[in-house]
């Protein structure tokens, strides 16, 4: 979904440019970051740590603190335009259908993804395309999977959760491989998209 990965790693998605979805949910921890909670735009502090964005299509419920938000798209607008906290502050729908239309690659990828819509860019577009992304980060058959089901034994950091040491690339990735499938974490269409604009 090439439409929905742009928006997800695209800092005009913030009021200030500041950052975009991946900022916090960074690939490199399984689209989550670290252990601790991100500061906003506004570097007003998190309150929750970021939770990994893997297999989030499946989950029936989304945020912790308000279990009614089920769907990707309705969940969009939370870190979008949210106050507790401040994650990405956009003003409102408006400013933000701006920014995505005032840019000509949106203009054509809309074009592409939304024929019906013969160009028009809405709110809800924007968040459907984004969750169209989200659904992609699936992870299947991980270690962790296969050792839930008894077909191996995981190891000991693996199984506990440890914290790991934030600099050290190589646990990192060990960390992960035992919890994601190797799609999930090397697949380069769920990376940074390149800046030219797709055809
Ligand atoms: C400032 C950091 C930050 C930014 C930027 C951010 N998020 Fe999050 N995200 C969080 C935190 C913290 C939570 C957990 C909050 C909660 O559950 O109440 C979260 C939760 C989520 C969840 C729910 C996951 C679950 O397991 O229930 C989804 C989906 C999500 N974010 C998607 C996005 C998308 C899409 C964007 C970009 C539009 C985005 N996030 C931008 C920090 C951020």
């Amino acid at each position: 979904m090439q439409l929905g990965r742009r928006l997800f790693y695209d800092a005009d998605l913030s009021a200030d440019g500041s950052m975009s979805c991946a900022t916090c949910h960074a690939r490199r921890h399984a689209f989550a970051d670290g252990n601790r909670p991100h500061p906003g735009m506004t570097d007003q502090p998190g309150v929750r740590n970021v939770p990994s964005l893997a297999n989030v299509g499946a989950f029936s419920t989304l945020t912790w603190i308000d279990q009614h938000v089920t769907r990707l798209d309705r969940q969009f607008f939370i870190p979008m335009m949210g106050h507790h906290p401040v994650e990405m502050g956009m003003p409102d729908r408006t400013t933000l259908v701006g920014r995505i239309a005032g840019n000509a690659c949106y203009r054509h990828l809309f074009a592409r993804a939304f024929p019906r819509a013969q160009g028009r860019i809405d709110a809800d577009t924007i968040a459907t395309a984004v969750a169209l992304f989200e659904r992609t980060l699936v992870s299947r058959d991980s270690a962790w999977d296969q050792a839930r089901q008894g077909r191996v034994t995981l190891k000991p950091e693996a199984a506990h959760g440890q914290a790991l040491p934030d600099d050290d690339e190589a646990a990192l990735e060990s960390f992960l491989r035992a919890l994601t499938d190797v799609h999930f974490l090397h697949d380069p269409a769920l990376a940074l998209p390149p800046e030219a604009c797709p055809a």
